[in-house]
Formats: C-alpha cells, structure tokens, sequence
C-alpha cells in the first residue's frame, strides 16, 4: 500500500470540509486554535509512519489519553474494572451526568468523562501518579521523549471544570472514587493537556493494532485484552456519534475535543487525523469525513 499516494488523496478529498465545525469554546485555551489546520499519519505494525498536512504539529489530546487509560488499567488490574464503569454506549453527550444517578453512581462506558474519571482514579491507586505514568507511556510508545503536558490548557480546564466536578462529586457519593475528587480532576485534566502530533499518536496507539504488543515488542495487554479496548472504542469512542461513526468509517477510534481521532486497523496499522472544527457531538468533521475516505479507498475496514 502506498500510502503517501492515498493520505495525498485524502487530504485532496477533504479539503472543503476543512474549517467547518466549531472549535471546542468550553475549554478557552483550546478556542484559540485555528480551525484550519489538518493532518492525518498512518502508523504500521513494523513502526513505519507516514503523514500529510500538519501531521508533526502538537495539539491537545484531551479524551484520545482515555483510550491509552483504559490500557493501562486493564493491563496492571485485568477486569476488574467492570466492576466500576460500564461498557455499553451511552447515547448521550460525553459530558452528561443524567445516566449516572439512576444507574447508581456506575458510568456507562469509560469513555464518557464519568468513566474516564473512574479509570484516572483506578490508574492513580495502581501507580501513584496516573497522569505522568500515562505521559511515560505515550513518550515511549511514540518515541518522543519530549511529549508534555499543557499547563495552561490544564488550568484553563480546572477553571471550567463544574461539569467534570459535579460528575466526580456524584461518583464519590456513591462511593465510586478512591482519591479524594481535587486529586482525581487534576489527574484527568492533565492527562488530557497532553501535547501531541498526529505522528506521536498514530505510533503511540500501534499498540492496539498489533494486538497488545508494544513498540518494543514487550506485551501491553493479552491479545484478548487489545480486543476488548478496540471493541469499547468501535462503541464508545466517539460518544453519540458511535453509530454514525461505525457506519461510515468502521473502525475502533476515539474522539478528543482538541480535534484528534484515532482508529485503529487491527493487524495492519494505527491512523491519526487531526483538525480542530468539530460536529456538534464533539468530534473532528475533517477527521471523520478523512478516516471515512481512508477506509473507502483502501477497503480496510473491521467490515
Ligand atoms: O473533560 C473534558 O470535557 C475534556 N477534557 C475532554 C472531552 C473530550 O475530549 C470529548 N471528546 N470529544
């Protein structure tokens, strides 16, 4: 596969949609970036990465860091974070606290923002430090050492941070956060300031396209385990738009209101797009419409 020809090809095709959407305004330090800017990289099993577009410039991950969350926890504590976060769809907008009080406290999926909370704590208990261990993860993964968090993006977010307050609040009274909520928040808003390209997040999620096996051939997760994340991606990873998502693109991949998506082709290679105007569901419409031509021309889809 050439894959310069089709990222060439894609870009081509998604020009128009560049710029439409709206650039997440909830988070202030995320509004300033331009809306304009896109790139895409493919990652293969081997570690060979191509790109188009601004594909080496770092954005903020935000909600793409609770892919690499879930594997983590799942790899140090197995299942038994199922006990404390669902894995059905939610239906609902990543940052809704409605499910959480008649579903007792229980979040439906891991990647709504109650469920991602719930992984922060559980990865905070298991390591000490959930937000740099995610960090040291990502440099290695990518190869770049020089990966960082955003403090002002960090801030900016603890600043607008009710929503995710009220959700982590909420949990702690059902007794479903072990670190105090100030401790959890933190973790979790700096987890998401991460800084990174689309050629640190395509190489940094390979791992999932090579079934659990890291970039320096030691195994992350079980092969069954890689399956289970890629699967809770394909269903939840973009929110309310997972069904959308499924039918056009068809692939495993997870959101971020910074503009990014990954998705993932299990055996052959880990995408990333990038561009920040975003669908009213919170996700890239340049990044979508892009990984939806990308599984149209290839014909790689899990379809
Ligand atoms: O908690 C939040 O609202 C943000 N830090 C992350 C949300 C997000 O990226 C949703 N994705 N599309």
């Amino acid at each position: 596969m050439d894959y310069q020809a089709v990222l060439d090809e894609v870009a081509a095709h998604v020009e128009p949609q560049i710029g439409r959407g709206q650039v997440a305004q909830y988070i202030p330090a995320l509004a300033e970036v331009d809306a304009h800017r896109f790139g895409m990289a493919v990652a293969d099993v081997d570690g060979r990465v191509t790109g188009v577009g601004d594909w080496e410039m770092p954005f903020s991950v935000q909600s793409i860091s609770k892919a690499f969350g879930l594997a983590l926890v799942l790899a140090q504590d197995g299942e038994k974070i199922w006990r404390r976060v669902g894995r059905e769809p939610s239906g609902n907008p990543f940052n809704s606290l409605v499910q959480l009080e008649y579903e007792n406290g229980i979040p439906r999926n891991p990647f709504i923002n109650a469920g991602a909370l719930v992984v922060t704590d559980r990865l905070h208990s298991l390591t000490g430090d959930a937000s740099t261990t995610m960090l040291d993860f990502l440099r290695a993964e990518s190869g770049n050492s020089e990966l960082a968090f955003d403090p002002a993006v960090a801030a900016s977010e603890s600043d607008h941070g009710d929503r995710n307050a009220a959700l982590a609040h909420f949990m702690a009274g059902y007794g479903n956060l072990d670190n105090p909520v100030p401790t959890v928040l933190e973790h979790y808003f700096w987890q998401c300031s991460i800084e990174m390209s689309c050629r640190d997040l395509a190489l940094a999620g390979t791992f999932l396209a090579r079934h659990g096996l890291r970039a320096d051939g030691s195994r992350l997760l079980s092969r069954r385990e890689a399956k289970r994340v890629n699967a809770v991606m394909l269903t939840c990873g973009t929110y309310d738009a997972a069904g959308d998502f499924a039918y056009r693109v068809g692939l495993p991949g997870k959101s971020g209101v910074g503009g990014g998506i990954i998705a993932v082709i299990p055996g052959r290679c880990t995408l990333c797009v990038w561009s920040p105007g975003l669908d009213a569901r919170g996700n890239s419409v340049a990044g979508v419409a892009a990984l939806d031509h990308f599984t149209t021309l290839t014909g790689w889809s899990v379809f």
